[in-house]
């Protein structure tokens, strides 16, 4: 059964980005994110996805949040409010994973069910945080894993799995 779920990448302090990138070099986090949202529809800001130099990511569906009407990408759907993203997830299948930036996780809180989290070991400088007051309290701690740094990742990072409580899995 379909759901909505949120993913990202913090450090220490809640630091998300840097100059419309990520703060750091990580391919196993990333090896991370690919493994959990193959197949599924990921939604970034329009920022977001400018940062990734508008790549779309092979396996998923890219959808990005905009409010600018007339904008256009080959292979891309571009929607412009949170009444638009929840239209376009009840019309087909697949789970949907809000990606970020930080508006885009506050003005889903309501609607996420599953949270993948990934805390950085480390403290960087940027300009982007996950937003303080996202209602985490609503969620519990489903799973924790510890991934120690090595030659080519130079932090450890642990990858957080958070439900909303009361919420049960649809089978
Ligand atoms: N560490 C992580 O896991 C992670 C994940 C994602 C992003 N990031 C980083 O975060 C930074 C970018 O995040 P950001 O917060 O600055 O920007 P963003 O969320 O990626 O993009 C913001 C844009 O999204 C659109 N938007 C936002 N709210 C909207 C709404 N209610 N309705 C319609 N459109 C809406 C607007 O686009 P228009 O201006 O076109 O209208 C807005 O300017 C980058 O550094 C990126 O690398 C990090």
């Amino acid at each position: 059964m379909k759901k909505i779920c949120g993913i990202w990448a913090e450090d220490r302090n809640g630091l998300i980005g840097v100059d419309g990138k990520l703060p750091w070099r990580l391919p196993k986090e990333l090896q991370h994110f690919k493994t959990v949202t193959m197949g599924a529809a990921l939604l970034s800001g329009r920022k977001t996805f400018d940062g990734m130099n508008h790549r779309l990511l092979p396996g998923r569906e890219t959808l990005i949040l905009s409010r600018d009407k007339d904008l256009y990408y080959d292979g891309v759907t571009v929607l412009h409010s949170r009444e638009e993203v929840l239209d376009w997830f009840a019309s087909q299948d697949k789970d949907l994973f809000v990606q970020g930036g930080a508006d885009l996780f506050s003005l889903f809180s309501a609607d996420i069910e599953l949270l993948y989290r990934t805390l950085v070991e480390g403290e960087f400088t940027g300009d982007t945080y996950f937003p303080a007051d996202f209602p985490i309290d609503a969620f519990e701690m489903v799973s924790s894993e510890r991934v120690k740094a090595d030659e080519k990742n130079p932090y450890d990072f642990t990858l957080f799995v958070y439900k909303r409580k009361g919420w049960v899995e649809p089978s």
